[in-house]
């Protein structure tokens, strides 16, 4: 049987891993798929620029509609990235009725309703495995392997680059924009690398992760998002000392009262396989009813094992090219006419526990006023340590664990700490999840 066409929009990281796994692989492909997979055509913003991989027989563009107006190519992959030329394309594709694969979070978490109801209306496929977690199958393992469960809650690193940071931070004690920069070099970060390290990027992965977890559409506005970029060596260090490791999670849980959607730096016990999860490896836990917790690892970010995902969505969408498409797996796991209005809990109201840190006039009587403030609010401490003043300053670190309370009331308890006079600055404040799976 003829090869499936394929056209593919970028040619950079992920775009050359695609093509070279595509060709190294390509009898394993061929015996999975059914059919031969061919890369004919690609779209670049420079022809002449060298490649990570072999494009001989690809013809090279530089214009993405030529791509999506092939008559020749069934399946579009889109690996450009961002959700302004991406979103234009990717719509056109399904336009001219061609399946895509893309691996662009953004583009899905912030279009995806727009996008899938495009593709159900044209029967086409849009497959976005590569989107989440880098190489790691999680979107097939939540969407089909777990599919008999009812999912309770899932937390994961979903940033290669932010873990990456996090982790030369900590073993190594180097500097944040030195170990940035290497992510970079490395082909892990996005294009605006601000994207990594606000939490940007975790949170258009958390959005599409819950969204298949729990049959709601994406809601990618309504995710609370917090960065590493205000984690200190101290915080790393001080969490070390009290048992704990600070990781960038993206947890979304299901309570009574709606559906927890939050990406933030976490303290979480060292003990935890999560916590022990290093550089630019991803993983994330997912706890159904009937399987109870499942953990799924692997590289989060780089050419090839990107393009892991984005080949096996390949094979997956050239398997069912003939399939009736009503009875195709639906883009977001539930059906779409199923799918649930479970409200989105605003942050507010989550509860969790917290480690907090602030620098203290070193006199009698400071610590009483802190003591007083979390107890007017309502918060237990759970452990606390005070840090001799440094040589040469007069204030004291003082750091606090915190029992699990709702965020309302810790932002006002942190404000009324950084209104003492006692109290330099502001205080930080990590939120801390046990991750308890028992
Ligand atoms: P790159 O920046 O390496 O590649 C982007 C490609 O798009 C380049 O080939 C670029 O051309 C091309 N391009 C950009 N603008 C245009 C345009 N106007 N017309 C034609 N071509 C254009 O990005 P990545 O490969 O790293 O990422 C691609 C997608 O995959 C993104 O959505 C990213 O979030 C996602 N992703 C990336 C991962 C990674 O590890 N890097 C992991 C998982 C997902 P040129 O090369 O000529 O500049
Ligand atoms: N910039 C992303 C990361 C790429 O570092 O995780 C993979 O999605």
């Amino acid at each position: 049987m003829e090869a499936v066409k394929v056209g593919l929009l970028g040619l950079g990281t992920v775009g050359g891993g695609t093509v070279t796994v595509l060709s190294r692989n390509a009898e394993e492909i061929t015996r999975r798929a059914g059919r031969g997979i061919q890369v004919v055509q690609a779209a670049a913003r420079d022809i002449n620029k060298p490649r990570n991989c072999d494009t001989s027989g690809i013809d090279l563009t530089t214009d993405p509609e030529a791509v999506v107006n092939n008559p020749d190519i069934q399946i579009v992959v889109e690996l450009i990235g961002g959700d302004g030329l991406a979103r234009d394309m990717v719509m056109k594709a399904i336009a001219n009725g061609k399946h895509v694969v893309t691996a662009n979070k953004a583009l899905i978490a912030k279009h995806g309703n727009e996008i899938f109801a495009a593709a159900q209306e044209k029967s086409v496929m849009v497959a976005f495995e590569a989107a989440v977690a880098g190489g790691i199958p999680i979107i097939k393992a939540i969407r089909e392997g777990l599919a008999g469960n009812r999912i309770e809650w899932l937390a994961g690193i979903i940033n290669g680059t932010g873990n990456f940071i996090l982790t030369e931070m900590r073993d190594k004690g180097r500097d944040f924009a030195d170990v940035l920069k290497e992510a970079q070099e490395l082909g892990y970060a996005e294009a605006d690398p601000t994207f990594d390290v606000e939490g940007i990027d975790a949170a258009h992965k958390l959005t599409i992760l819950a969204s298949i977890a729990f049959g709601i559409p994406l809601q990618f506005d309504a995710t609370f998002t917090e960065g590493i970029s205000e984690i200190t060596r101290e915080d790393v260090t001080y969490a070390e000392e009290l048992g704990y490791r600070i990781k960038h999670l993206g947890l979304s849980r299901r309570t009574d009262k709606g559906i927890e959607l939050r990406v933030h730096p976490t303290l979480i016990p060292e003990r935890r396989l999560l916590a022990n999860v290093d550089g630019v490896m991803n993983a994330v836990l997912v706890m159904g009813d009937a399987v109870g917790p499942t953990l799924y690892y692997g590289a989060g970010a780089g050419a090839e094992p990107t393009a892991s995902a984005v080949v096996a969505d390949l094979v997956d969408v050239v398997r069912v090219l003939t399939t009736d498409p009503e009875n195709r797996v639906p883009h977001l796991a539930f059906q779409a006419n199923r799918l649930s209005d479970l409200p989105i809990l605003p942050m507010a109201q989550v509860q969790t526990a917290y480690y907090l840190r602030m620098q203290a006039e070193d006199r009698p009587g400071v610590l009483a006023d802190v003591t007083r403030i979390l107890g007017e609010a309502g918060i237990s401490i759970e452990a606390m340590v005070q840090k001799e003043p440094m040589p040469g300053s007069d204030k004291a670190s003082i750091i606090m664990l915190t029992q699990r309370v709702e965020e309302q009331s810790m932002n006002q308890a942190i404000v009324s700490l950084e209104a003492l006079s006692t109290i330099d600055g502001k205080v930080t404040r990590i939120r801390m999840e046990t991750l308890d799976a028992s």
